[in-house]
């Protein structure tokens, strides 16, 4: 009834207005807030990259000062959030639990679903930064049998995280400029990405009025798949896999090809570019950067270099303007720095965390309606029923 087209997975339908984020995918331009994302991931901080995604604009010193004071202050997370800690198996993936950590932290925090006033609105997204790296860097710690601990509130927020990660009992933090400005970098260009599928879930989630962690925890969820967040683990799970069978990228290639072959070359294509994603471009020049300046020799690196080039100049890749995405080498900067390749995904959402609250306050701030879409029903006309004797 008055449906008459449908458009699966969204490719031609725009689903809000939005003043966050510019994203021209002829063109490879991404811009937070008319900021262009070279810029941003080359002069600025991951903080003050939330504030501006958050709020519209780059903060003030003082501005920037308040709202990290008041981050900190919300950073504990009630001790029971540990004992729903305790009870995953260590094996669980650390992005369902995660996402289940998000959602049970409305169970202790109630309050936060109401955001009618702007106080309440800011109070929310200060408690969820607040504790969203903590949550973060613990499920690392569960995995490695580490105690939970809080990390210290005297450090900056990206060098808290890598605190928190990494530090072992008693151990004081010795900050590495390498690794903090290449994490830095990579939250800022993972900050927010437009109407993609996490915050499209966010957004939506939210505007049925269900409370901020709760749509979040629903974008975790949505990010972990490998088409979308999940791919910076497949990616190097693929690189690995090439390395392991002899470096053959030929085959692989082949592969990726082949359409009766469930293969695809991750780290590769996006929905909306349809050139170099701009992010790609600076994320390959960091990884060149980290690797060397940290001593580094991986040799997926090479093996990653390798696809692209074959890729950039085989037809198949050329006529579907297929290019590398931001997923293609940034597990490799990670695993410099660390980071096991089951938290690859955790860092992409502690990255995309701002760009979901941004997303989610703008549908709330706008009165959006509850997203509900249509159906072009393809099923059984009307029949009778049969009891179960006769079936
Ligand atoms: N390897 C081989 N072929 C591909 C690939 C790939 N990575 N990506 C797209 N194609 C082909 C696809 O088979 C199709 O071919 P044909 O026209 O002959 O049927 C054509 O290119 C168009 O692809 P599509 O699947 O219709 O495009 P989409 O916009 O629905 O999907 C995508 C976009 C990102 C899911 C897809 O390119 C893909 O699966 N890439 C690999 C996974 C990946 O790297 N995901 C991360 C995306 S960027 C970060 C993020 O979202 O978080």
């Amino acid at each position: 009834n008055g449906v008459t087209t449908i458009d699966p997975g969204y490719k031609n339908t725009g689903s809000c207005l939005s003043s966050i984020t510019f994203l021209d995918g002829e063109k490879g331009i991404l811009r937070y807030r008319g900021y262009s994302i070279e810029e941003l991931a080359e002069k600025a901080d991951f903080l003050e990259v939330i504030y501006l995604l958050i709020f519209g604009e780059l903060p003030t010193q003082d501005q920037l000062d308040k709202f990290h004071a008041d981050i900190k202050s919300k950073s504990v997370v009630d001790d029971d959030i540990k004992k729903i800690l305790d009870a995953f198996p260590k094996s669980a993936h650390p992005m369902g639990v995660l996402s289940s950590l998000t959602s049970a932290l409305t169970a202790f925090n109630p309050s936060s679903v109401n955001v009618d006033s702007e106080e309440e609105m800011y109070n929310a997204i200060i408690k969820i930064l607040g504790k969203f790296p903590v949550l973060v860097a613990w499920t690392l710690r569960k995995k490695q049998g580490l105690p939970l601990d809080y990390g210290d509130n005297n450090l900056g927020y990206v060098e808290n995280v890598l605190k928190m990660m990494f530090c072992k009992p008693n151990e004081s933090y010795v900050q590495n400029e390498i690794v903090v400005n290449a994490l830095d970098k990579l939250l800022i260009l993972h900050a927010d990405h437009e109407q993609n599928c996490s915050t499209s879930t966010v957004r939506i989630v939210g505007s049925s009025h269900a409370g901020l962690f709760a749509s979040l925890s629903s974008g975790i969820s949505a990010l972990w798949g490998p088409l979308h967040g999940g791919a910076n683990q497949a990616v190097l799970e693929m690189l690995e896999a090439i390395k392991e069978d002899g470096g053959d990228t030929k085959k692989y290639m082949a592969k990726a090809k082949d359409k009766n072959d469930p293969f695809r070359l991750m780290g590769f294509g996006h929905r909306v570019y349809k050139n170099f994603d701009p992010r790609a471009k600076i994320i390959k020049v960091a990884a060149d950067e980290v690797l060397a300046n940290l001593g580094v020799d991986d040799p997926i690196l090479d093996i990653a270099k390798g696809l692209e080039q074959e890729a950039l100049n085989d037809p198949y890749f050329v006529d579907r303007k297929l290019y590398p995405n931001v997923d293609f080498y940034s597990g490799i900067i990670y695993r410099a720095m660390g980071i096991p390749v089951e938290m690859f995904t955790v860092m992409f959402a502690l990255g995309r965390l701002p760009g979901w609250i941004a997303q989610w306050r703008e549908m709330r701030e706008r009165k959006e309606p509850i997203g509900r879409p249509r159906q072009i029903y393809t099923g059984e006309n009307l029949r009778p029923f049969v009891s179960v004797e006769k079936r």
